[in-house]
């Protein structure tokens, strides 16, 4: 009799589990006009939400949370890139800010990411748009939520995800190839992007080389949790991991790119705890001392991990970010200084260097590099560490607005950098622009082609040119259209004016 049963419910359980695969193999898109009902969806909140259906849009009431939201389970595969879309309505406050969201869980453990963002105004139905590629999880939920307006009752209508096909027009010439003669070009990466083998596979036909936009920045790569255990026997220990770099490591080394890491010390995404006793906020400041032994221990455990896990595939690091203060020309203020003290940057670049594997190009880098007084600051500081000889360069970090690209200060700021004997490196390029009228991609276009003509003439002193993103609706200032692939990864207008430099 048991065994019957076990039979049964073994037999069941492959029926079950044989449809839920067939349902996710078939998962390819799902739009919901609410012209038959909830269609799956429900109220998350912990008891006051509900929703209901009419006239095509699905409204939720009663909410006392932000996060209290309509949602619905989705069968989404990691790795794959889905395109989500929905329009949302509000009738309450001039304006509120909604939120696509998902919630996954993993071995019972639920996390959230926000995926698309966007305001409407008071009556209006406004679409939120973008993609997004899930990592490996068990299940998915998602729903859509209010940034603050914890009680706001809203709409929502046309949710749609479908997978995201990348048309890759294979004709596209090789930006890479291209300007090989004169510099590596190259590109920011996020983890979500490395993600998905078949965007980097796009990416690795365009650039040679890789940042990693946030994976390898202190907040990544300090774990606090176990500083914090370490610390009862040593202050000065450190305890790192790779978590979010790693995938993209491993495809880099796997397909001939090299890597810039980016960044040892910089005041911002970079825990308070770092600098503080026994790794707690809210503990005084430690000691000079023992910041410096952290900092070289920090430094040490990122060089030894690379050197044994990913041997040749950092080619460079950009040792400090942005110490410089834009209004004085001045070191900026920072935990680095009330902790080190003003030779912060001088001890860091010697510790990197003791560190570094010998052919480790070292940067400083930096942004507005061009103006006055921070460019006079940012080159007595590079002439500092000239001095000293642990530095092989400055990275011209290149945030521009199409409005704004200075050339012939930028010119004047590499040869400035050319006379100390340091090599220049374009770290983060990227062209923000209002719209994507016809006139200002055209202005886009000719800003980017402009700086790749500069960037030609001081080819011999550049070890590379690297935007800060590929597509711009992955770009952190993707409000702003600011490269040179559209979300289809289609080139832009800038894409083809910079290709007209070498052909
Ligand atoms: C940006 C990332 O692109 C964002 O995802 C993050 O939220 C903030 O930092 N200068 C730098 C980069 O040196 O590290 C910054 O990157 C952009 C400005």
């Amino acid at each position: 009799m048991f065994k019957r049963l076990t039979a049964v419910l073994t037999a069941l359980c492959l029926m079950l589990c044989g449809c839920a695969l067939a349902q996710e193999e078939k998962f390819v898109s799902y739009h919901s006009d609410f012209s038959s009902g909830t269609d799956g969806w429900y109220a998350r909140s912990a008891g006051g939400a509900s929703i209901s259906v009419q006239d095509g849009a699905l409204t939720i009431v009663g909410r006392t949370g932000s996060w209290n939201s309509p949602g619905r389970d989705f069968p989404l595969e990691a790795g794959k890139e889905y395109a989500l879309s929905v329009q949302v309505r509000q009738d309450a406050v001039a304006s509120a800010t909604f939120m696509i969201s998902v919630a996954h869980s993993s071995l019972g453990v639920e996390s959230y990411e926000n995926l698309v963002t966007g305001a409407a105004a008071k009556g209006e139905w406004v679409t939120l748009s973008g993609t997004w590629t899930p990592a490996p999880f068990d299940n998915f939920i998602l729903y859509v939520e209010t940034v603050g307006n914890d009680t706001l009752d809203f709409s929502i209508r046309d949710f749609t995800v479908k997978l995201y096909e990348m048309k890759v027009d294979e004709e596209i010439p090789s930006l890479k190839e291209a300007f090989a003669a004169y510099f590596p070009v190259g590109t920011a990466v996020t983890q979500m992007e490395a993600r998905n083998t078949r965007r980097m596979d796009v990416y690795a036909s365009q650039f040679a080389i890789v940042t990693p936009g946030n994976e390898l920045k202190p907040d990544s790569v300090l774990d606090i949790a176990a500083c914090k255990k370490l610390a009862k026997e040593d202050e000065t220990a450190v305890a790192v991991h790779f978590n979010a770099a790693q995938p993209m490591l491993s495809y880099c080394r796997d397909h001939q790119i090299k890597v810039h890491g980016h960044v040892l010390v910089w005041h911002s995404q970079t825990p308070d705890a770092f600098f503080r006793e026994s790794y707690s906020t809210g503990k005084p400041y430690v000691s000079r001392e023992i910041m410096l032994a952290r900092l070289d221990n920090y430094i040490r455990l990122i060089m030894e991990y690379m050197q044994e896990k990913y041997p040749g595939v950092i080619v460079s690091w950009d040792v400090v970010n942005e110490a410089i203060d834009d209004g004085t020309g001045k070191l900026r203020a920072s935990n680095w200084t009330k902790v080190i003290g003003e030779d912060f940057v001088e001890r860091a670049f010697e510790i990197a260097r003791k560190y570094a594997p010998a052919d480790t190009r070292l940067y400083y880098n930096d942004y507005n590099s061009h103006l006055a007084p921070k460019a006079d600051g940012i080159i007595a500081l590079l002439t500092r560490l000239a001095a000293e000889g642990n530095i092989d360069g400055y990275g011209f970090q290149s945030h521009y607005s199409s409005g704004g690209v200075m050339l012939s200060r930028i010119r004047n700021m590499f040869e400035q950098v050319e006379a100390l004997g340091l090599r220049v490196r374009v770290s983060e390029l990227d062209i923000t622009i209002d719209n994507t009228s016809d006139p200002m991609l055209k202005a886009q276009a000719y800003c980017y082609k402009n700086l790749f003509g500069l960037y030609m003439e001081h080819a011999a002193h550049i070890d590379a040119v690297q935007f800060w993103g590929v597509t711009d609706d992955l770009s952190w200032l993707a409000a702003k259209h600011p490269l040179i692939f559209d979300a289809r990864i289609q080139p832009k207008p800038a894409f083809w004016a910079i290709m007209e430099l070498v052909q």
